[in-house]
């Protein structure tokens, strides 16, 4: 562990200074494109207009022989990157990879200017993040930057998900994390075949009706599917806050089933994340609507924060009680739709903002 008065120097000399607050930015959806794929590429400034990170994926689903294809893909479309609203990131590839070397060394050399953030994938603990880290540096250090690159963590390995809380605290350069259910569930030998979302076997069932005093067992009962993130998710965004960093959900594999994809996304929103991964434009859609606030939740919160006051005390409003905890709920929402309407004039008008 570094000593504190260490934490904020560069790790490199000449490298830009690390930053002691993660910006926040407008982060409702993080937008997946294969920059080896020029059918892709060739809609990424349409994308962009419409989506808050996009993302060139260099590590799964681009297949082996792509793999320098796609890295060189995204020089290109950095070099041309003309979207001050909308972020971009990269997804490298994973640390024990033979590529993950050239994808740092040439990204940051050739478009580190116009890069807000590199996800990695399959982190571990600490010692991956301090190794990107110190990397990024010396990268930053020789191209010349005046920014550091951020850094972002997918949890999808059992063994990462044990060290969430020391690899959300690893660097300044953490800018937030993402929960990868698909590797995640592989690496625990989970018994789906899925990319996130919920399983039909996974459920809870009501007690047997009591039939002439004996229960029976073979009625019809009601089940409920229970949500086989939950705990790594609220896990995930305890360490995220409490490191001062971003949580989000990651995929959802099922393209088609858009209102499954809504639910798995709302909960995930409620849970505090700031966004997901959308593989799909009808993602896109979906992410944008399920992580902006709903309008009559921010009529009620800038009502509720108006009638506090500075927050002390407690009043009733609509017959629910209000004090400084309900004051403080209300004022994330509020700040959020502060901050979409500024991205959004539809939200703007719809927030009344
Ligand atoms: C994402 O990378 C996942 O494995 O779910
Ligand atoms: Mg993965």
């Amino acid at each position: 562990m570094r000593p504190p008065k260490d934490f904020f120097r560069p790790l490199a000399i000449g490298a830009p200074d690390p930053l002691s607050e993660v910006p926040s930015r407008p982060s409702r959806m993080i937008h997946f494109f294969d920059p080896s794929n020029p059918r892709m590429v060739a809609k990424v400034d349409d994308m962009a207009g419409q989506v808050d990170i996009l993302l060139g994926n260099l590590e799964d689903a681009v297949p082996t022989e792509s793999k320098e294809a796609a890295r060189a893909g995204l020089v290109e479309v950095g070099r041309d990157f003309d979207h001050p609203g909308t972020q971009l990131w990269t997804r490298v590839n994973a640390l024990d990879s033979p590529w993950v070397l050239d994808d740092l060394t040439t990204l940051v050399g050739e478009i580190g200017d116009r890069l807000d953030v590199v996800m990695v994938p399959k982190v571990e603990g600490p010692e991956d993040i301090h190794y990107v880290d110190r990397l990024l540096a010396q990268l930053e250090a020789r191209a010349g930057l005046e920014r550091p690159i951020l850094v972002h963590a997918i949890l999808e390995t059992a063994r990462g998900v044990a060290a969430v809380d020391d690899i959300a605290l690893a660097s300044p350069r953490m800018q937030g994390m993402s929960l990868g259910p698909a590797d995640l569930a592989a690496d625990r030998r989970m018994k789906t075949t899925r990319v996130g979302g919920g399983h039909p076997g996974y459920l809870v069932r009501s007690d047997p009706p009591v039939v002439d005093g004996q229960p029976d067992v073979d009625a019809e009962r009601a089940t409920a599917q229970q949500d086989l993130w939950h705990a790594t998710v609220a896990r995930m965004v305890d360490a995220c806050v409490t490191a001062g960093i971003f949580p989000f959900y990651g995929p959802f594999g099922d393209i088609r089933d858009t209102v499954a994809c809504t639910d798995q996304f709302r909960n995930a929103y409620l849970l505090g994340c700031v966004g997901a991964w959308t593989l799909h434009p009808v993602q896109v859609d979906i992410a944008a609507r399920v992580f902006s606030p709903e309008p009559d939740e921010v009529a009620w919160a800038r009502r509720v924060v108006e009638a506090m006051g500075d927050g002390s005390g407690a009043v009733m409003i609509d017959g629910k009680m209000q004090d400084d905890a309900t004051f403080k709920q209300c004022q994330v929402v509020l700040a959020l739709a502060r901050q979409l309407a500024e991205r959004d004039p539809d939200l703007a008008r719809e927030y009344g903002l």
